[in-house]
């Protein structure tokens, strides 16, 4: 499969990333059981996985879709802009962010930080997917699809310059078919 100039080979089916899903669904009702939770999808790389998984969830919940800018090009640019997009307060809630995948990591350190600035009871994360870089550090995602090595990914929500998000499978290219293209959050 082809995206632009890059070449892509299936990664990850549908019936893997479904079997994830209805695993991490049943740890969080469990966890969750007797709490009202919110659930922060980051968008715009989660709204596939963000809705399949609370489809699965069971507890009562809130959902509230977030947007925060900060990746450019196929390598993480380090710039981290604001979390945007919350309309409710989030004091004292028991918050679950939901990431489609994790790189350098950057970009979950700083929405952390800025959920427990806001007077949150706990944060945790949910991630589909986790690459080195984020695991060699030591960054915790306590309910964690896929681990990966540093190939650049896409479908399932995940793009490349734009393009691929609605794929419904994951595919990879191999990290030296990567020069300075671009990726969108
Ligand atoms: P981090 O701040 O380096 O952890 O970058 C995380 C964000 O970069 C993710 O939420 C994605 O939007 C984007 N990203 C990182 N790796 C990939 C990839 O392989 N494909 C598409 N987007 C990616
Ligand atoms: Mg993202």
């Amino acid at each position: 499969m082809k995206i632009k100039d890059l070449d892509f080979e299936k990664f990850i089916s549908e019936e893997e990333i479904k079997q994830k899903i209805t695993s991490i669904a049943e740890r969080i009702d469990d966890h969750y059981a007797g709490k009202t939770p919110v659930f922060l999808p980051i968008l715009n790389g989660s709204f596939m996985f963000g809705a399949d998984l609370l489809k699965q969830v069971s507890i009562p919940c809130r959902v509230s879709f977030v947007k925060i800018s900060s990746y450019v090009g196929t390598v993480s640019s380090g710039q981290i802009k604001t979390l945007i997009g919350l309309e409710e307060s989030l004091f004292n809630q028991d918050i679950l962010i939901v990431e489609d995948i994790i790189d350098s990591g950057l970009t979950l350190q700083k929405i952390v930080e800025e959920l427990r600035g806001l007077g949150t009871k706990s944060v945790e994360v949910i991630s589909l997917l986790r690459k080195k870089p984020a695991r060699d550090k030591g960054i915790v995602v306590k309910y964690l699809g896929f681990e990966i090595e540093s190939e650049f990914v896409v479908g399932y929500g995940l793009d490349y310059d734009g393009l691929g998000r609605n794929l419904k499978e994951i595919y990879k290219t191999n990290p030296e078919n990567i020069a300075s293209q671009n990726s969108q959050v």
